[in-house]
């Protein structure tokens, strides 16, 4: 039997880490949960007043890494601190940083793939600024990379689970999707 809940959510999500340059050329980062790809060339995040959304809203690009297994403890203090209180949030936690070739933002070397993302559209609503981005290009370590594109196996991404508000693993495969259903047609 089903019970009625006080509230509603939506889990898992994804682990975003938005990486941008301040005001000053600084690289920065944070940790975004709301977000997601809203058509084949685009995504959508939902921002609170952020340093960092300061200067995705000044830049106009930006990236977004996966958050790893190996790399959860950082993922999540660029999410705990904000650049506001501890500039240097990025070393802290041990993250470095090369500049991407086709955006103006910093790309995490740590973390084995970003998406570089140019923004499309700013959205104040609901109390929040939602960013529509273009995914302009995608950079890839070789390691997670095979012939049909990126190994998830080999990345290990982290998702949120907000219900029991906590990091986890990408599971194992259990059906191919426009396929799994065929069974029944
Ligand atoms: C799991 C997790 C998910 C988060 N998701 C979001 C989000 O979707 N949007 C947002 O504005 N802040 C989100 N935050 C909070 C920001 O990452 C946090 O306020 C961070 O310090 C902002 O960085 P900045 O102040 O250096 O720009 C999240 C934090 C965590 C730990």
């Amino acid at each position: 039997m089903k019970k009625q809940l006080e509230k509603g959510f939506v889990t898992p999500l994804p682990v975003f880490i938005i990486a941008t340059y301040n005001e000053n050329g600084e690289p920065t980062a944070m940790n975004a949960a709301w977000g997601g790809q809203c058509s084949g060339d685009l995504i959508t995040i939902s921002l609170g007043a952020h340093p960092s959304t300061e200067n995705i809203k000044r830049n106009r690009e930006f990236t977004v890494s996966y958050a790893t297994k190996e790399f959860v403890e950082a993922c999540d203090y660029v999410g705990i601190v904000s650049a506001s209180k501890v500039p240097d949030k990025l070393e802290r936690c041990g993250l470095t940083v090369t500049k991407s070739g086709k955006v103006n933002a910093p790309v995490i070397d740590q973390l084995p793939v970003a998406i570089e993302c140019r923004v499309q559209d700013i959205i104040e609503e609901y109390g929040e600024t939602r960013v529509v981005a273009k995914i302009v290009g995608m950079v890839a370590d070789e390691s997670v990379l095979t012939d049909e594109g990126v190994d998830l196996d080999k990345l290990c991404p982290i998702m949120f689970d907000s219900s029991a508000k906590s990091y986890r693993v990408v599971g194992e495969t259990v059906g191919k999707a426009w396929g799994a259903g065929k069974k029944f047609l």
